[in-house]
C-alpha cells in the first residue's frame, strides 16, 4: 500500500478497489445512522493555496465525523517557500500530526511534501491530478454500473481532471473515450502512464477531436471548466478554444441513456448548459455527495489502524 494518495496511478487496482468498497460502506453506515470513530484520536493538517467548498468541506467534516480533528493551513499563515522550506515544512508537520492534505499550484510541491513527510500526504488538487475527485466519480459511476463494462467520454479540457480520470479508469479497466481540441490534450507523461496501465488492467483508452464521436452511445459524459483555477488570464482565448466543446442537450442527444458527470464548481453556460446540468440525467450532486464518503475510506486506509 502506498504511503501517500497523491497520484491514481501509483495505486493498484485491488487497493482502488478496496478503497471503493469501504467508500460505500462508510456510506451505508452514514446513512444508517452509524459513526464509526476509526480516526479518534487522529489529526489532519489540511493546506489549501487555492479556493475550494468541496474538498475543503469534505475532509474537515469527514476527520469529524470519525472522530478526529482537521486544522486548516493558509498559505500566508504557513509561507511555503517564502518563511519555511517545503522540506522542513514536512518536517515540522511530521512531528505534529498524523497527515497532510494539500491543494497547490505545483505537483512538485506535493510530490516534495510526500518524500520528505513521514506521515502521508493526499492530494487535495494540483495543476496535474485531482485523484481524491476521480475516487469518488468511480464511486458514483460503480452506484450505476458494472466499472469493467461501462465506458465515461470526457469532453473539453486535457487538464488535471482529464488525467486524474485517464489514470484512475487505466488501473480500474474503465474505458475511457477522451474529446480534446488538439491543443489542450492531457500531457504525454500521463497518456503514456496511462496506457502501460491500460495494457495490465485491459481498460480501453480512446482519443477523439469531435465531442459528437466520443460521446455517442456512452453511458456517462463528463465534462469540466475550460478555464481551470489560476488560468483565469486566459479565459477568453479558452472560450474560444473549447467552444464546439459544450455538453448541451445537442450533444447528449448523441447519447440519450447518458449519465451527466462534473466535478464541479460549473461554470454555467460554458462548458455545460443549465438544462443538462440540472436535468434529470444529472448526477453532480451524488458525485459531490461521495468526495466525503470516499475520502472517508482514503483517511481510514492511510491514518488509521486499519493501516
Ligand atoms: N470538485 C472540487 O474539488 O471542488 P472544490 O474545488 O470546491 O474543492
Ligand atoms: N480543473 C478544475 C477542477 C476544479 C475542481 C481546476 O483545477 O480548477
Amino acid at each position: 500500500m502506498p504511503k501517500d494518495f497523491v497520484s491514481l496511478g501509483d495505486w493498484s487496482s485491488d487497493e482502488l478497489r478496496g478503497l471503493l468498497d469501504r467508500a460505500r460502506e462508510l456510506k451505508d453506515l452514514w446513512k444508517r445512522g452509524e459513526r464509526p470513530r476509526t480516526l479518534e484520536g487522529r489529526t489532519l493538517a489540511l493546506y489549501f493555496e487555492k479556493p475550494s467548498l468541496r474538498t475543503h468541506v469534505t475532509f474537515e467534516a469527514g476527520m469529524a465525523q470519525l472522530g478526529g480533528h482537521a486544522i486548516l493551513l493558509r498559505p500566508e499563515q504557513v509561507g511555503i517557500g517564502t518563511r519555511e522550506s517545503p522540506p522542513d515544512v514536512a518536517r515540522n508537520l511530521s512531528r505534529w500530526v498524523d497527515g497532510l492534505v494539500a491543494r497547490t499550484f505545483s505537483h512538485a510541491l506535493i510530490e516534495e511534501l510526500a518524500r520528505v513527510a513521514s506521515i502521508p500526504v493526499i492530494n487535495a488538487l494540483s495543476d496535474y491530478l485531482h485523484p481524491c475527485q476521480v475516487l469518488a466519480d468511480l464511486q458514483t459511476v460503480a452506484e450505476r454500473a458494472d466499472l469493467r463494462k461501462t465506458s465515461i467520454a470526457y469532453v473539453g479540457d486535457g487538464n488535471n481532471m482529464a488525467h486524474s480520470l485517464l489514470l484512475g479508469c487505466a488501473v480500474l479497466g474503465v474505458e475511457l473515450r477522451l474529446a480534446t481540441p488538439k491543443t489542450h490534450q492531457p500531457a504525454p507523461s500521463v497518456r503514456r502512464r496511462a496506457d502501460q496501465l491500460a495494457e495490465s488492467s485491459g481498460a480501453k483508452l480512446s482519443w477523439f477531436e469531435d465531442p459528437v464521436e466520443a460521446v455517442r452511445d456512452a453511458a456517462f459524459i463528463y465534462t469540466d471548466v475550460w478555464t481551470s483555477m489560476g488560468q483565469e488570464d486566459e479565459v477568453d482565448a479558452r472560450r474560444k478554444v473549447f467552444s464546439a466543446y459544450q455538453v448541451n442537450e445537442a450533444l447528449v442527444a448523441h447519447a440519450p441513456e447518458a449519465w451527466i458527470l462534473h466535478c464541479l464548481p460549473a461554470h454555467r453556460g460554458e462548458e455545460i448548459t443549465d438544462a443538462v446540468l440540472d436535468g434529470p440525467r444529472s448526477i453532480v450532486f451524488d458525485q459531490a455527495e461521495n468526495r466525503l464518503h470516499a475520502q472517508k475510506a482514503v483517511l481510514e486506509t492511510l491514518l488509521g489502524p486499519r493501516r
